[in-house]
């Protein structure tokens, strides 16, 4: 191919005719200037005579392998670009060619087009321009947020709209679509940047535990209820309130909310005096708000006052650009964390993840890598260091059932199954039980002691709050 002007020559090293044939042809086809070797001393010759841009090698050859040629050939010319390909899926060969420098490895048989677009993309990042997009790559917008791909460049200039107004707002998007970190931006870039942001979340938490938690409650409000305490709301005070699942407020919630919203005044649980409290409010959701209000479960007044500006948060399929950015970004920070030198993802791997669907988001792609990062043995992530439910294609079911009754053919994972079941029973037992500890766990069939070491180990719970009963 022709790029600035210059025609890029490329060697073919492989003991298959065919296969050289295939690839003479296909290069040929693209622009390039192409030479062929049939053995690996011939290919070690050829890259010594005249050293190519860019070197394709076969690495099962007898008796000078693929892997001998790669090593000659960066002792020879270390800029030129190795991609290894092997008929034979050999994992252990793959790791040892990237260890020794290859830039890419394909098993046969690969896609022409992928191929092509890794050498042109090879080709074209060698050299200068090569770190002048290293350095802007991994840009964090607000100090957190990872992205340029128009939808996000879209949410940045909206964050900073929002931000400068004094405004509630409400973000929707599905869950690990980056919400959370979206509210902390816009905090941080308001006004009300020195103030503290408090994050409450409303879900999976009983409706008078969350009351309490948000407002406080007066002394003798409740049994326990031994001296007042401030709420988080008053916590928040001169800040940003940040409730996160706001779908999941009870209607009895919803209304106190409202006087929160409305009045900037709030009622501590057992307390009679309006407290005022000026806050602004950041709420996050990945259900549907609108629809919730036609069906009458969440209340129109308050979502008016709740959503007076919008920011929605698209998922990471809408925005493919993004994954191999964010994928880079994630690799850095746990190969810093797990201590691994690990460089790059192998873009056979990041083919993969770029045509995968991605139900749980980013998050889905941070713990995709940091799996990876901890599984991986060589230096590059492979495709066998993904999770297998990675190799889920786009065209397959996208969504992560929470408990159900049939097993699922793929990527069943019973400990995760068990230990959502254990969540919702604790939830259940505690609305049941109006949050006395005590009475749920007898509900449960199961001691105080136990009781609370699992409301510890499901976040239902915090070492204070059970210190404080
Ligand atoms: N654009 C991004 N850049 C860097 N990291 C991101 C980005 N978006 C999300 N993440 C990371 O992905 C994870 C999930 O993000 P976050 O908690 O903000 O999602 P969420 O939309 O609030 O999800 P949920 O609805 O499940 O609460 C976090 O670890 C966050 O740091
Ligand atoms: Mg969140």
């Amino acid at each position: 191919m022709v790029q600035n002007g210059q025609v890029f020559k490329i060697l073919v090293v492989d003991d298959e005719m065919s296969m050289r044939e295939l690839l003479e042809i296909l290069l040929l086809k693209h622009g390039y200037d192409v030479r062929c070797a049939e053995s690996g001393s011939s290919g070690i010759e050829a890259i010594r005579s005249d050293p190519p841009d860019l070197v394709i090698t076969d690495i099962r050859m007898e008796p000078v392998n693929g892997i001998e040629v790669l090593k000659k050939c960066k002792a020879v010319s270390p800029r030129t670009i190795v991609i290894m390909i092997s008929a034979y899926a050999s994992t252990e060969l793959a790791v040892e060619a990237m260890n020794e420098g290859a830039y890419d490895y394909f098993p046969k048989p690969f896609n022409n087009e992928e191929l092509l677009s890794v050498i042109s993309n090879a080709l074209r990042n060698r050299g200068e321009e090569q770190s002048v997009s290293d350095s802007r790559e991994g840009l964090l917008y607000f100090g957190c947020l990872i992205g340029e791909s128009a939808p996000m460049l879209k949410v940045y200039e909206t964050i900073q709209r929002v931000a400068k107004t004094g405004s509630n707002v409400v973000i929707t998007g599905e869950s690990g679509t980056g919400k959370e970190l979206v509210a902390r931006a816009i905090h941080r870039q308001s006004a009300r940047r020195d103030r503290p942001l408090v994050i409450v979340n409303c879900g999976g938490v009983p409706e008078n535990l969350v009351e309490s938690e948000l407002f406080g409650y007066r002394k003798g409000a409740f049994t326990g209820a031994a001296s007042d305490r401030k709420g988080l709301v008053e916590a928040a005070r001169g800040g940003t309130l940040f409730l996160d699942e706001i779908g999941e407020l009870t209607p009895v919630l919803q209304v106190k909310l409202l006087r929160l919203v409305q009045d900037k005044t709030i009622k501590m649980v057992g307390g009679t005096e309006e407290i005022p409290v000026d806050v602004r409010i950041i709420s996050a959701t990945n259900r549907d708000l609108e629809r919730m209000v036609m069906e009458k479960t969440f209340r129109e007044d308050l979502y008016y006052r709740l959503n007076v500006l919008h920011i929605r948060v698209p998922p990471l399929r809408d925005r493919r650009e993004d994954i191999p950015v964010l994928a880079r970004y994630f690799l850095s920070k746990f190969t810093k964390d797990l201590g691994k030198e690990i460089h790059k993802v192998s873009s056979y791997a990041m083919d993969i993840l770029c045509n995968y669907e991605f139900p749980g988001n980013v998050r889905e792609l941070e713990h995709i890598i940091e799996r990876g990062v901890a599984m991986e043995s060589s230096r590059i992530i492979l495709p066998d260091s993904l999770t297998l439910s990675m190799h889920r294609r786009k065209e397959q079911e996208r969504t992560v059932p929470a408990v159900r009754s049939e097993i699922p053919i793929e990527n069943f994972d019973l400990d995760k199954h068990m230990a959502e079941i254990e969540r919702r029973m604790l939830q259940q037992a505690l609305s049941q039980a109006g949050g006395v500890k005590l009475k749920a766990a007898r509900l449960l069939g199961i001691s105080f002691r136990s009781f609370r070491y699992r409301l510890l180990k499901h976040e239902l719970a915090t070492e204070d709050e059970l210190k404080e009963e």
